[in-house]
């Protein structure tokens, strides 16, 4: 009896190491390409505010986000999303269920002292369709860069505050304070 349950001991481990070994691959490989947008993001941005001033970035967010987003997914077969759960862009950020569950537990976390940096969670779902897909999130909180477009009312100039209201009439991404957790960067892989 006790050899039978040694062997199966056995069996279950060496049959889940390869799975563990899997994820632990795919969840290096999903932070490496979702970790590679903010940075760029951050730097170009940096650069058109000192050109042209908070609301001549805007199209940085809006534009050239998406299209860096592109490029990463293109080189590393990784589909890359920014959520949020007070979408600017509803079109193109609200969260799915899964995302949303990891925009709220990212949220508990902080409000529990972690760290929001270094928030992040990948895990092995199954999709609608029956596959099996790897996803990761990583949190974005805002740094005062970020308080340029998406701070308080009185951090914002007449300028952000009138172009936000022509592009995004529904804008609800203002008003947070540094640190405060702005969504999260979500990278998907069907498997
Ligand atoms: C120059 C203005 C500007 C700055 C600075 C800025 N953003 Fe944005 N942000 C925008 C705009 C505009 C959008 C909407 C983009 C779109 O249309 O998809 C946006 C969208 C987002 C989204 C997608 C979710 C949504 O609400 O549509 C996230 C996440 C985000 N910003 C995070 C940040 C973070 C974090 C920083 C600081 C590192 C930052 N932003 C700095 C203007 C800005």
């Amino acid at each position: 009896m006790r050899i039978v349950r040694l062997a199966l001991a056995a069996a279950i481990a060496s049959a889940a190491l390869p799975a563990f070994a899997e994820e632990l691959a795919l969840m290096t490989e999903a932070r490496a390409a979702a970790t590679s947008l903010p940075p760029r993001l951050v730097t170009a941005l940096n650069e058109e505010i000192a050109r042209s001033g908070p609301e001549g970035a805007i199209p940085v967010c809006r534009d050239m986000a998406p299209k860096m987003a592109k490029e990463i997914v293109a080189s590393t077969g990784w589909q890359l999303k920014r959520v949020t759960l007070k979408t600017r862009n509803p079109q193109r950020a609200t969260p799915d269920a899964w995302e949303r569950k990891m925009l709220e537990e990212f949220d508990r976390r902080a409000a529990a002292g972690e760290n929001p940096a270094k928030l992040e969670k990948g895990e092995m779902v199954e999709q609608a369709n029956g596959t099996r897909a790897f996803r990761y999130a990583k949190a974005l909180p805002t740094q005062p860069l970020c308080l340029n477009c998406h701070g308080p009312e009185d951090k914002l100039t007449a300028a952000v505050k009138a172009r936000l209201a022509e592009h995004y009439p529904q804008d609800r991404a203002t008003g947070y304070s540094e640190g405060q957790i702005r969504g999260a960067i979500v990278a998907t892989k069907p498997l």
